[in-house]
Formats: structure tokens, C-alpha cells, sequence
């Protein structure tokens, strides 16, 4: 896969059949396939959708050397918190339930002791995911959301918002590098047996996985955190 760089005038058929880890971004926007030949710029606009935005978030996602800083710390905080919530939705209704599926799968196959342990150590990995998640649904998102609705209104009443964003800095752990166990697991020494499709799926689904959380913490990290910061600074 060769890291592009994609602009308004890019035909976004051509970016998916590029790579297709495109394919997953295109729902965070509410894109449908079947756009045809149409440009980046022409869908974006069809769909109300600001292109610029659209442009750094597939950027940054394709190309893991893209990271331009001032234009993403200036990026629209509620825009921002859209795709990220659209995101855990697919990790959530989409991607977990697939992966359980497969592991069920793989479980129901193979007959061997060490299936146990994997599917112990999957589930256990899966309600970590899904209590991270809820975390920043349920508290880091939505502060930030009032904190930009505040500041909009009247930043100098913010008294009864009672959290900062350094809280979430402080308790965002990796939730990717788990993954890589799992990964090692199946790969190293999980015993051969005759499963050997059905673990080339799961291992394709966990990389697929991977890539994508690590780029979503990556814009939590070094996105949404300066920008929440800096609305703080405006209140404080
Ligand atoms: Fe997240």
C-alpha cells in the first residue's frame, strides 16, 4: 500500500481503489458508495460535507507521515467529535460484533485446550475496549462538546461544568497494544491445527483494527486534547 496524498480534485472512487483501508472512513461522513466518478470536492459538497475536514481526516489516516499540525488544531471542535463518535459507533456495532463472530467461529472449530484461554483473553480485551469507549461517549465528548457550546453562549459562565480535559490526557491508556498480544497469540502460539482460513481472518480483522485505533487515539491525543485545552485557557 503507497501512503497518497488526496486533494479536492481526487476522484474518491480512485482513493478506495487505492487503498482500501478508505473504505471504512467514507461511513464516519455519512458517504454511500456508488459516488461514481465523482471528485472528493463534488461529493463533499452533494453532501453538505466540509471538505477540508474530510481531506485531513482521510490524510491523516492513509498517510501515517501526514500529521500537519496547525491546520488540525484548527480544526472544528464539533466536526471533530462527530467523526470521532461515528467511529467507536462502527468499532461498536460493526467491527466487535464481526470479531466475535469470527472468534466464535474459530472456537466451534478447533478442538484444543488453548481455545479456552483465547476466548477468555479476547472477551476480557472486549470489555475493555467497550468500557474505553464509554468512557469518552459518555464523559470526555460530551464535556467537550459543552465546553464549545459554552464558550459559543457566554464563556465567562462555565461554573458548573466540573471536569478538565486533563483528566482524560491522564486516563487514555493504549487500547491497541492489547491487540498485539492477541495478535502475537495466534500467530506464535496458538498450536497449528485445521483452522488455518479462519485465523487468517481473525489475524486481518485485528491489523485492520489495530491500524485504526491507533489512528483514532492518535487524533484524540494530539487533536482533540490541544483543541479542548485551548478552549479551556479561554475560560480560565
Ligand atoms: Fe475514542
Amino acid at each position: 500500500m503507497t501512503d497518497m496524498i488526496i486533494f479536492g480534485k481526487t476522484k474518491l472512487a480512485d482513493i478506495v481503489m487505492q487503498d482500501r483501508r478508505a473504505l471504512v472512513l467514507l461511513p464516519r461522513f455519512g458517504i454511500e458508495l456508488g459516488f461514481g466518478d465523482r471528485t472528493v470536492k463534488q461529493v463533499c459538497e452533494d453532501r453538505n460535507i466540509n471538505t477540508d475536514f474530510f481531506m485531513l481526516m482521510v490524510n491523516v489516516f492513509l498517510n501515517k507521515k501526514f500529521f500537519p499540525d496547525r491546520k488540525l488544531k484548527n480544526v472544528d471542535i464539533d466536526m471533530l467529535l462527530k467523526y470521532l463518535e461515528n467511529s467507536h459507533k462502527y468499532y461498536l456495532e460493526e467491527k466487535i460484533p464481526y470479531l466475535e463472530t469470527l472468534i466464535e467461529e474459530f472456537i466451534s472449530k478447533v478442538d484444543h485446550p488453548a481455545t479456552q484461554q483465547l476466548e477468555k483473553f479476547f472477551h476480557q480485551y472486549i470489555v475493555e475496549v467497550k468500557e474505553h469507549l464509554a468512557y469518552e461517549d459518555e464523559t470526555a465528548f460530551p464535556y467537550a462538546a459543552a465546553l464549545s457550546e459554552q464558550i459559543k453562549k457566554d464563556p465567562s459562565n462555565i461554573a458548573d461544568i466540573d471536569y478538565h480535559i486533563g483528566v482524560f490526557e491522564e486516563r487514555h491508556d493504549n487500547i491497541e497494544e492489547k491487540l498485539t498480544d492477541l495478535k502475537s497469540l495466534l500467530i506464535k502460539y496458538f498450536p497449528p491445527s485445521n483452522d488455518r482460513y479462519i485465523r487468517m481472518r481473525i489475524l486481518n480483522e485485528l491489523i485492520e483494527f489495530e491500524d485504526d485505533l491507533i489512528n483514532h487515539a492518535r487524533i484524540e491525543d494530539k487533536v482533540l486534547i490541544p483543541i479542548v485545552e485551548q478552549l479551556e485557557k479561554k475560560i480560565s
